[in-house]
């Protein structure tokens, strides 16, 4: 190889790795406040590491996705999300995964996104109707009818539920690009947020009577988990 091509090739290289070192890291939880005294601060992005010569197998493992969830909720579904809470071996991977029940007949997993990840949903048993809407302007509906062995995947940060449709219960698996992916229901956010929102805020917003809102503030807003 000529020389002039070896710089070519090296300068290329050289700017390539600058941008893929450009980037900060994603955060790892809602939100993480800088402080200047070490000593009063709680978390860093993330979980602190333990000793890696103290780790166990069990730091990796998690047990009990065999377990239907129990669905007696308004929703008629459960979520139960393995989390780096859960398994802390996850801490740094990007990875977690779920086991979601729903009921037979409209057993819902609610509008609601992932701030931190992508996910992608295998129907184990029953059939959903499951769906995303991209953000605005456009607000386009992808949704699909799915049944045992359907996959379906939730694009970055999307809005996206699932409900069953079928007249048997259905069960579904899911993973999630991020250790702690957040979940963000919609309606629980906006008429359950404590303190309350104004109520100005929301019949502007959501086109409605006062109140109905006042009344929908009123209501218990269980979270599918
Ligand atoms: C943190 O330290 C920087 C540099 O010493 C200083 O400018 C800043 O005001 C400090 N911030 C707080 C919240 O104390
Ligand atoms: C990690 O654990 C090993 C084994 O107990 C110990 O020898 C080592 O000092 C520990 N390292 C730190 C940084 O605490
Ligand atoms: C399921 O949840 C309901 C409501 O919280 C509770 O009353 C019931 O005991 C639970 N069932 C089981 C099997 O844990």
């Amino acid at each position: 190889m000529k020389v002039a091509n070896l710089l070519v090739a090296f300068a290329l290289l050289a700017l390539a790795s600058s941008f893929a070192t450009a980037y900060d890291p994603s955060p790892l939880q809602d939100f993480c406040v800088g402080i200047n005294d070490s000593k009063s601060a709680v978390f860093v992005n993330g979980k602190f590491c333990k000793n890696a010569s103290l780790a166990t197998p069990d730091d990796f493992f998690y047990s009990g996705l065999n377990i239907p969830g129990n669905t007696s909720n308004q929703l008629r579904a459960h979520v139960n999300l393995v989390t780096v809470d859960l398994m802390p071996g996850l801490n740094t991977l990007g990875i977690s995964l779920a086991r979601i029940d729903y009921e037979p007949n409209g057993g819902l997993n609610p509008p609601h996104y992932h701030p931190r990840a992508s996910e992608i949903l295998l129907v184990l048993k029953g059939t959903l109707y499951a769906g995303f809407v991209t953000s605005n302007p456009d607000h386009r509906l992808f949704a699909k009818t799915l049944k045992a062995g359907d996959l379906f995947v939730f694009p970055f940060g999307l809005l996206h539920f699932q409900m069953n449709v079928g007249k048997t219960p259905a069960v579904a698996i899911a993973a999630l690009t991020s250790q702690n992916p957040g979940v963000n229901t919609v309606a629980n956010a906006v008429f359950g947020a404590v303190p309350s929102i104004n109520p100005e805020v929301l019949t502007t917003a959501f086109h409605l009577d006062r109140k109905l809102v006042e009344d929908l503030q009123t209501q218990t807003w269980v979270n599918p988990s």
